[in-house]
């Protein structure tokens, strides 16, 4: 990840900040009032909130006041390119299968290229009062203190996060990835926002993570960049299934787990440029 140039960073991480803490309050205060499933996507288990669609609306709103000449991709259907170099990538509820279920993982995750480069990214848990902040080159923060990826463990020994996917078809297959994986590593955890996963990387409380089937960009954009300033990496890779693999490890131990997961049969080795959306 290199450090982008032609924009003002810090400009960009104060508005990206704002904007998440508002729709942080916007989905909090919805949720207390009650969930409205608003539509269903990939499957019956894939739900959009009126949440997710107000969360949605403001973001882009807000970033369209402050600067009309960004692009923006978001989950909800925003879709539009900029002029400025600048592009903003939204999930509006990161997590919303815990959102509907009272359950406090999820967030808000507005991530930021410039040229094309990852360059700020904002992780906002509301239920948590927890903020993730990351920017290019010059580190990343949880409640603006610095965070450190954790120290390399024996495989044996890493607590790995993971998701599954929306779909059946796709599930049954990754009960088989790892079933050859669970016996190589301590243990996963499920927490079901891979933006906050990204971000138990970056603090450490998760020694890797490794998903295939995420819905699309917006789920690992802000993650990344904090989790690469926090001392981690991060690949988007396709995985066996065609879809896109997010593989994430502290840097000294990303070369093992990256073999690890390739030798466990997640990775579709010979093409590695992974689509935009899953
Ligand atoms: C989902 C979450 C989940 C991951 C799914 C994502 P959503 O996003 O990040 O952890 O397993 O692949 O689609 O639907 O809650 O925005
Ligand atoms: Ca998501
Ligand atoms: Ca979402």
């Amino acid at each position: 990840m290199t450090a982008s140039t032609g924009a003002d960073l810090d400009e960009l991480l104060v508005l990206a900040t704002d904007i998440a803490r508002e729709a942080g309050e916007l989905i909090r205060s919805a949720r207390a009032a009650g969930v409205e499933v608003a539509e269903t996507k990939s499957s019956a288990t894939d739900i959009v909130t009126a949440a997710d669609q107000a969360s949605e609306a403001l973001i882009k709103r807000r970033i369209l006041a402050a600067r009309p000449d960004d692009g923006i991709l978001g989950e909800e259907g925003s879709d539009q390119d900029g002029t400025t170099g600048v592009r903003w990538i939204v999930d509006p509820i990161d997590g919303t299968v815990n959102y509907a279920h009272g359950l406090a993982q999820y967030a808000v995750s507005i991530g930021v290229e410039v040229d094309g480069e990852p360059a700020v990214g904002v992780v906002l848990s509301p239920a948590q009062d927890v903020e993730y902040t990351g920017v290019v080159g010059r580190g990343a923060w949880r409640n603006g203190v610095p965070i450190r990826a954790a120290e390399p463990v024996p495989l044996e020994r890493a607590l790995v996060g993971t998701g599954f996917s929306y779909q059946r078809d796709l599930r049954v297959s990754q009960a088989r990835t790892f079933s050859a994986l669970l016996p190589q590593i301590a243990d996963v955890r499920r927490f079901g926002s891979c933006a906050l996963d990204l971000c138990a990387v970056a603090e450490g409380t998760l020694d890797a993570y490794v998903e295939e089937g995420i819905g699309g960009a917006w789920d690992y954009a802000a993650g990344r960049v904090i989790a690469h300033e926090a001392g981690a990496r991060v690949e988007v890779l396709t995985g066996v299934f065609g879809r896109i693999l997010v593989v994430a490890a502290p840097t000294p131990s990303y070369a093992g787990f990256r073999a690890l997961v390739g030798s466990c049969g997640f990775v579709r080795e010979r093409e590695q440029a992974a689509p935009e959306r899953g």
